[in-house]
This record gives structure tokens, sequence and C-alpha cells, in this order.
């Protein structure tokens, strides 16, 4: 416990440490010896180094391998990756849920809709000469997208499902939170501008309270820096962002995705190498529908290898790595807001006061990869560069683990016999904390290592963010001075 109690002002680098590394190790083992799982049943790759020629696979087919890979960045479907450790201790009482969730899984954007339409001029081209087995040349033949512009961004099937499921067991786990009526007092809901997150909200509303809420749920403003982090980067799940490049553009030029991409074409038995941008489409296809449909095996993936998908995964690892994650400068100051929010609402409560019984907030990749920076989850002794792929072969940052579709951190605050206690889990796996790598843990600790970063009032914010907040404004001055000289012109 002496180790708990240092002094205030910590080095942040200590701080962050709350996670410590041996812990994270744990929940990264537990990851590892998943995806090896996967691996081990996963034999259908042609490619492998077992056998030398790509040819000797032709009978091996994706349609029927068992366990198809699934880690697919942050269009991994929720399910593959979600733990189970949401519970109460005998002798406690859930006091608060706080939770920050993305989105769950969506339709693309408007230009990946229009995009996956060349897929159906790229599936012409297979040739006799193709490594595939004849039932995943079928698939891709047959293949075709039904998505319209209306879908875009918008909610998919699937993601409804991910956000009623986890309210549904929450429920089940904290009937002494969940089984009150809403009253706004007793439920906080704060939703990104967003549809899909309003949308998620919503679903995960009406499944809590059996009811549609009253009046549309509160939107967050674009000057509350816990959730609105525009202000620092544009970025969120989106298909179309160019942001974090640097390392992504040159890791996707270099030897290894250029060895995917001459793999994919000589897997359809082209002459040609195909341009990375038709493989990615290929991949983004094969991506959104196992996400959309998690029993099919989508005709697209059965082009890739699992050595491919794992090269690719690294693609967005790396994007988010330096656009919300330890990669960037200010990746763990960015969730210090919101994390400053989860600090104080507990620490009310640890002082006897009342508090909600619920606090959650719907956002995006960014809101939730703030949150894990600022935990210190996931965080690698080295970082995570274009040249470096197979030293990090074993990372802690990956996406489809820390930010699949509906990624959430949760935090309960308990009262119990013996005192104040906390959880915080990631997608449901519980965090292990402090020094005896407990998961619910005593609540003073956590208190008093992250309240040292929390209320500094001088770095908990996103002030650091404003010069390109002022660059912002100066690009809707330029708008709307556009816009005045047009309709002049009319
Ligand atoms: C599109 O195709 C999928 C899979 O075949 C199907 O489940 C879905 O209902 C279709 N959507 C529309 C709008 O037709
Ligand atoms: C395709 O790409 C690979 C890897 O970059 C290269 O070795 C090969 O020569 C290319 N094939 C053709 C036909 O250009
Ligand atoms: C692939 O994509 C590029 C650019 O997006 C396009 O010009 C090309 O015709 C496509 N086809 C092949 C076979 O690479
Ligand atoms: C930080 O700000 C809060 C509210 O704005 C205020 O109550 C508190 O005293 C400030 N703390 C410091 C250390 O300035």
């Amino acid at each position: 416990m002496s180790m708990w109690r240092r002094p205030r002002r910590l080095p942040l680098s200590v701080i962050t440490m709350l996670v410590t590394e041996r812990v994270f190790t744990a929940v990264l083992l537990l990851f590892t010896a998943m995806a090896a799982t996967t691996a081990a049943f996963t034999g259908w790759q042609h490619g492998s180094s077992l056998f030398g020629h790509q040819n000797d696979y032709n009978h091996v087919c994706y349609r029927t391998v068992p366990n198809p890979y699934v880690y697919f960045g942050t269009k991994t479907t929720y399910g593959a990756v979600a733990g189970n450790d949401l519970q109460t201790p005998q002798d406690c009482r859930p006091m608060q849920v706080w939770m920050v969730s993305r989105h769950g899984t969506r339709y693309p954007s408007r230009k990946k809709i229009e995009e996956l339409k060349k897929l159906n001029e790229l599936k012409t081209m297979i040739t006799a000469d193709s490594t595939m087995c004849p039932e995943d040349i079928v698939a891709i033949k047959n293949w075709n997208t039904n998505l319209t512009k209306e879908d875009h961004y918008t909610l998919q099937r699937q993601g409804v499902e991910e956000l009623k499921s986890l309210a549904i067991r929450l429920k089940r786990q904290f009937p002494q939170i969940f089984n009150n009526p809403y009253t706004e007092s007793n439920f906080k809901f704060l939703t990104s501008h967003k549809q899909r997150a309003k949308d998620s909200a919503t679903v995960f509303y009406q499944t809590v309270f059996h009811e549609n809420p009253e009046n549309e749920l509160p939107v967050v403003k674009t000057s509350d820096d816990r959730l609105y982090l525009y202000k620092c980067k544009q970025v969120e799940d989106d298909d179309d962002d160019t942001k974090g490049k640097g390392e992504v553009e040159k890791f996707e030029d270099g030897p290894l995705v250029r060895s995917v991409v001459s793999r994919v074409s000589m897997a359809m038995g082209l002459k040609q190498n195909l341009s990375y941008e038709n493989v990615s489409l290929m991949l983004e296809s094969c991506k959104y529908e196992k996400a959309w449909y998690i029993q099919s095996r989508p005709a697209w993936c059965a082009v890739f290898t699992q050595n491919d998908f794992e090269i690719l995964e690294y693609v967005d690892d790396l994007k988010y790595y330096y656009d919300n994650g330890y990669g960037n400068s200010i990746g763990e100051r960015m969730g210090c807001p919101i994390m400053k929010d989860l600090i104080d609402n507990f620490k009310n409560l640890a002082r006897g006061n009342q508090g909600p019984l619920g606090i959650f907030y719907f956002g995006h990749s960014p809101n939730v990869l703030s949150v894990v920076a600022r935990l210190g989850i996931g965080k690698d002794d080295t970082p995570l560069l274009s040249t470096n792929y197979e030293q990090m072969k074993n990372r802690k940052w990956r996406t489809s683990f820390i930010d699949p579709f509906a990624s959430n951190v949760i935090a309960v605050f308990y009262k119990c016999r013996d005192g104040n206690k906390a959880m915080i889990l990631l997608n449901e796996h519980g965090i292990p904390m402090g020094k005896d790598e407990c998961r619910i843990c005593p609540w003073e600790p956590i208190e008093a290592k992250f309240n040292a970063i929390t209320s500094d009032n001088q770095t908990c914010n996103l002030n650091m963010c404003k010069s390109s907040g002022s660059l912002s404004s100066i690009n809707l001055v330029i708008v709307i001075f556009t816009y005045i000289i047009h309709s002049l012109y009319i």
C-alpha cells in the first residue's frame, strides 16, 4: 500500500503506469492466446512457410476453413474480442456505472459505398491460373453489393445488436443501478452529434428503460473537452480519413504490403499486380461483411492469407497509434478531460455524496482511444514504425482488441463492507491495476494516482489544440466568404 501513497505530484510517466506494463502483459497474454488458438486452426492460407508454393494450397477453401481470421482493426466485430468480467463482488453494492462507448457496427462512408461497386469489375478478372479453390472463386463471381448512398455511416443491424446486448448484460449484472426509472438526475447521457452515435445511445436507452427517450438525448457541445475532440484531431473512425500518414504511408508503400498485393494478384491468377487501392477495397468488403454478418464467409476474404490479414491489420494499428495513441505527442493528454469526469464522479461518491447511477457517453474511436491512452493501456516499450512490423508482432497496441465496433471503457464504483472499490474494464475485460494487479480495487489509491493528473487545471484540457481550432474558424470564414461571393453572382 505504501507504494500507492506517494506524494501527489508523481511524474506523468509514473502516473500513467496505473495499468502497469506487467499488468497489461497479462491481458495481452490472453489476447495472444486467443490469437494463437485461431492461428492454429487456420491452415487454409496459401503462402505459408510450411508449404513452399502458393499452388500447393489450391485445395484449401476459405469457405470451409474453421475459425477464419476476424481481427480487422477498428472494423473487428465486438463479440470476437469482448471479455466477460462485469461483476459485483460479495459484500459490495454498485453505486455508479460510468461508460464511454464507440457506436456499433456501421455502414461505410458514401465514398466507400461508391468505390465498393468497382469490385464488380475486379471480380471478372479472375483467371484460370487462380490459386483459390473453385468454391471461393464462385463466391467472388457471385458477389454483389446492395448498399445505397442512403446507408452511409448509419448504424447497421449488428451495431444495434451490440448496444442492445451490452445494455442487457449491464442490466443483468447491476440491477441495483439499471432497474431504476430514467430521470435526468439518475442517468446522464451525452452523445456526439453524429447519427450513428445518437442511434447507439438510443438503442442503449431503449433496452435499459423499455421506452423511447422522451426528449432527444443530450448532444455534446463543441466547447466540451470531454467528448468533443475535433479541435485536436479531425479524425474519427472514418473510411475517408487521410490523417496519421507518414509511417502509415511508408508501410503501405513498403515491401510487406507490396508482398500482400502481389500474393492477392496471384491468388486471382493475374499476370500483373493489382493496385494497393484495389486490394484495399477487397479487404474493406471482407471486413465489413464479416462485421455485418458475423457467421458469414465474405467472398472477398478468400483472396487473402492469414499472413496478409496480419500485415494489413498493422496499417490500422499504425494509423490509430499516430492519430490517437502513444505515437501522438498529445495522445495521452487528449483523454484527461474525460478521465477527470470519471475521477470527479467517483470522488464525489467516495465523499458520501449522492451522484447519478449511470453516466454514459457515446462517440467514436478517438473517444475510447483517448481514455485508453490516458489509462496507459496497450502501451509498448518500442514505438510502432513502418519498419518494425516483425519486431512488433506481439505488440500491445492492437486496435482489433482495443477498439472494435462498439468498443467501450466501463468503470464501476462499489461501496463494500471493507471500503470503496472500483473496477475499470476495456471491452468487458477487467483491467488489472496497481501493484497487486487487482481488478476490483480499493478506490483511494486509484483516486490518488489519477487525481494528480486530472486536478491540474493548467493541463487537463484541450487548450493545446486551440491553434488548430482557430485554423478551422479561419476555414469557416473562408467558406462563409465564398458563399457570400457565390450568392452575389447568382
Ligand atoms: C443486402 O444483402 C444482404 C445479404 O445478402 C441481406 O441480408 C440484406 O437484407 C440486403 N439488403 C437490402 C437492403 O436488400
Ligand atoms: C508484383 O509485385 C512484386 C512485389 O513488389 C514484385 O516482386 C513483382 O515483380 C511484381 N510483379 C509484376 C508482374 O510486376
Ligand atoms: C485499380 O485501381 C486503380 C486506381 O484506383 C485503377 O486505375 C485500376 O484500373 C484498377 N484496376 C486494377 C486491375 O488495378
Ligand atoms: C480548477 O478548476 C475548478 C473549477 O473550474 C476549481 O474549482 C478548482 O479550484 C481549480 N483548481 C485549481 C488547482 O486551480
